[in-house]
C-alpha cells in the first residue's frame, strides 16, 4: 500500500509510531501503528487522523471529542475498541484504536465480485448476526445510574465492518457520523458516502433509533449478497431521493440460491416505515440464526477465517461454501442492472 506516505515512520506525541497507510475515508485517514511503551513494549494499533479541514473547525472538534468520549466506553467483542484520543504536534486530532488485521466486509465482497462469484449467503448471515450483537449492545447501553443511554451507530456500511483474520467481526466508527451531522461540517463527498447508508426517516431529520441502524444492516446484507450498491446517484440529492423512495429490488431475483426466509429478513429490515422493520437487533438476530440452523454449512469464525484466505487467493471452492456463479450480474425477471444499481466497487 502507500509506503511512500509522508507520515510513515513518524512518531506522534512520542508514543504512536505510524508504520503503514491503511486507507482514507470521508473524515480521516487510517494508519497501522504501534504504541511504544517501556522496555520495548509494542502494541499494534490503528491511528485515525482527522482531516486537516475538520481538525480546524472548533465545532466539529467539540462534537467529535464528545462522541469519542462516549464511544470509548463501549466494550464489546464485536466493537472496535477505542484506546485514546489526542491532538498531534501539527494540531491534528487522532483516535487510537484496536488494529484489526484482516479486511473490511467491502473488500471481502469485492474479491468475490471481481472473481465472478457470489458471497456465500450463510457466511453473510453469520456476519450480520455479529454486527447485530454489536449494535444491540450499544442500543442497550446504560449509564452509571442504570438509565438507558443508547448509542446509535448511524453509519453501518460494508467498509465499517472489519473481519479479523481469525474470523472475528468488528464494527468500527461507532457514532462518529453523529459528530459530523451535529457540527454540520460535512463536505459533499462525506455526505454522499454517508447518505447511501442512511435510513429514509433520517433524511427527514428524525432521531436515530434501533430501527435506523437495522435499516443499515439491511443495506449491508443486500449489497454484500448482490455485489451491488443499493442507493446511489451522481449527486447527494439523487441519493437522498433513492433512499426516500426505498425501492429495493428483490434479493431473490438477484440470487436464486438464497433461502426465501433470508430474502424476507433483508426486505423487512429495509422497510420504508421503521415500524415495519424488526423491533430490535435481537429479534433480527434470532431470525437470521433460525435460518442458519436449517443449513448444514458451518459458519463459525474458523470458516470465516478460511473464507478470507481463499478470497485473498482468488480461489473459491465448495469447501469454503462459495457457489461458483460465473456471472455476478443480476439474473432473472425485473432484475436488469440499471443506472441505479452499480457495482459495489463504486464509492457513490
Ligand atoms: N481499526 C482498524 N483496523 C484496521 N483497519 C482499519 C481500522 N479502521 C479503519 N481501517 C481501514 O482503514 C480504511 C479507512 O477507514 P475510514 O474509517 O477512514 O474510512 P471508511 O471506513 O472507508 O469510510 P467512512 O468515512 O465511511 O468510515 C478502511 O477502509 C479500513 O479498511
Ligand atoms: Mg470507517
Amino acid at each position: 500500500m502507500g509506503e511512500a506516505h509522508p507520515y510513515i515512520g513518524r512518531l506522534l506525541l512520542g508514543k504512536y509510531q505510524l508504520v503503514e497507510h491503511a486507507g482514507v475515508g470521508g473524515m480521516a485517514e487510517v494508519f497501522r501503528a504501534f504504541t511504544l511503551g517501556a522496555s520495548g513494549f509494542r502494541r499494534p494499533v490503528a491511528v485515525k487522523r482527522i482531516h486537516d479541514h475538520l481538525s480546524q473547525q472548533d465545532e466539529f472538534v467539540r462534537m467529535f471529542v464528545e462522541e469519542a468520549r462516549v464511544v470509548s466506553e463501549l466494550q464489546h467483542p464485536n466493537i472496535v475498541q477505542i484506546h485514546d484520543f489526542d491532538k498531534d504536534e501539527a494540531g491534528r486530532y487522532f483516535i487510537v484504536m484496536e488494529w484489526v488485521q484482516g479486511m473490511s466486509l467491502l473488500e471481502w465482497a469485492l474479491l468475490h465480485v471481481e472473481h465472478g462469484f457470489h458471497t456465500p449467503w450463510f457466511l453473510v448471515s453469520a456476519v450480520g448476526i455479529e454486527v447485530l450483537k454489536a449494535l444491540g449492545a450499544a442500543h442497550g447501553r446504560r449509564d452509571g445510574e442504570g438509565e438507558p443511554q443508547p448509542i446509535y451507530h448511524r453509519d453501518v456500511s460494508p467498509q465499517n465492518i472489519l473481519i479479523h483474520e481469525s474470523g472475528i467481526i468488528k464494527l468500527a466508527d461507532f457514532g462518529l457520523a453523529r459528530a459530523m451531522d451535529r457540527a454540520r461540517t460535512t463536505t459533499p463527498d462525506v455526505i454522499k458516502g454517508k447518505l447511501s447508508y442512511m435510513a429514509p426517516e433520517l433524511t427527514r431529520f428524525a432521531e436515530p433509533s434501533p430501527q435506523s441502524d437495522i435499516f443499515g444492516v439491511g443495506i449491508v446484507l443486500w449489497e454484500v449478497l448482490t455485489g451491488r450498491r443499493l442507493f446511489c446517484g451522481e449527486h447527494p440529492m439523487q441519493i437522498v431521493e433513492a433512499v426516500r423512495r426505498t425501492a429495493v429490488p428483490s434479493l431473490r431475483a438477484a440470487r436464486s440460491d438464497i433461502p426465501i426466509a433470508l430474502h424476507d429478513i433483508v426486505h423487512r429490515a429495509l422497510s420504508q416505515d421503521p415500524n415495519g422493520r424488526f423491533a430490535s437487533c435481537r429479534e433480527m438476530m434470532r431470525a437470521l440464526a433460525n435460518i442458519l440452523r436449517t443449513t448444514p454449512m458451518r459458519t463459525d469464525a474458523d470458516v470465516i477465517a478460511a473464507s478470507l484466505s481463499s478470497a485473498s487467493a482468488g480461489r473459491f471452492t465448495a469447501a469454503t461454501g462459495t457457489p461458483a456463479i460465473t456471472d455476478p450480474r443480476f439474473v432473472g425477471p425485473g432484475a436488469e442492472p440499471s443506472a441505479q444499481f452499480e457495482l459495489l466497487r463504486r464509492k457513490s
